[in-house]
């Protein structure tokens, strides 16, 4: 099932400065659920088309765009919950799979990081690192270079996505501290993929 977000919002009233003043990583989260306009605008700040040849909202070396986001929805209006893909060509989410309980979220955590289980959506992000070690190989280091490149590029996603929070007024902290197989798990990646890093995100 494919479900079509709406267009995405260019025009926004809030400042660049006062949202990069204003950020903050935000783990306390209320039960209201995330309006669909917002994980549009999220997603579509994450890795949305913004320009010709495909090219995304964040910087990508080479324009590989190595970064694949899959989406766990707990609670977001006019969206059921469950796993979803996002596709950014179409601006959509293909359902791959049912929602993940609240204890494997949790579990997904090293150390006791509750936020994972409350918030309203979970913003996974993936990496093909192999693609880009491959492209970068003949640039020393070597079996580095292309790794350092992507996160580089996972660093400027979560970037966009906690400015873009800051501005929609929603809390957004970024979890890198998971259990890698339990994040390949439940984020249903295929071999090629490597978790890099859960963003979590609800109403203040
Ligand atoms: C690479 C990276 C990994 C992080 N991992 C976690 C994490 O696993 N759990 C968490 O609660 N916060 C995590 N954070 C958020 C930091 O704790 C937070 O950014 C830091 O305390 C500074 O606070 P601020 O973001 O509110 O300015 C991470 C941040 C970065 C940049």
């Amino acid at each position: 099932m494919i479900f079509q977000l709406p267009a995405p919002e260019l025009k926004n009233s809030e400042s660049l400065v006062s949202c990069i003043e204003a950020r903050r990583s935000v783990r306390e989260y209320t039960d209201a659920p995330l309006p669909i306009s917002v994980v549009s605008q999220l997603l579509w700040s994450a890795q949305g088309v913004t320009g010709l040849d495909h090219k995304r909202a964040t910087p990508s070396a080479g324009g590989l765009y190595p970064l694949r986001l899959t989406i766990l929805v707990q609670r977001v209006a006019e969206l059921e919950p469950g796993t979803y893909e996002y596709q950014a060509d179409s601006h959509s989410l293909k359902l791959i799979g049912g929602r993940v309980s609240e204890r494997a979220l949790k579990e997904l955590g090293i150390g006791d990081q509750p936020w994972l289980k409350e918030a309203a959506l979970i913003i996974g992000v993936a990496a093909n690192l192999g693609e880009a070690v491959q492209r970068f190989e003949s640039q020393p280091p070597q079996g580095v270079r292309g790794a350092r490149y992507v996160y580089m590029e996972m660093g400027a996603l979560a970037q966009n996505v906690h400015l873009q929070s800051t501005a929609l007024g929603v809390g957004c902290v970024l979890v890198a501290g998971f259990d890698d197989s339990k994040a390949k798990k439940t984020l249903r990646l295929p071999l090629d993929l490597e978790p890099a890093a859960l963003l979590c995100i609800g109403q203040r």
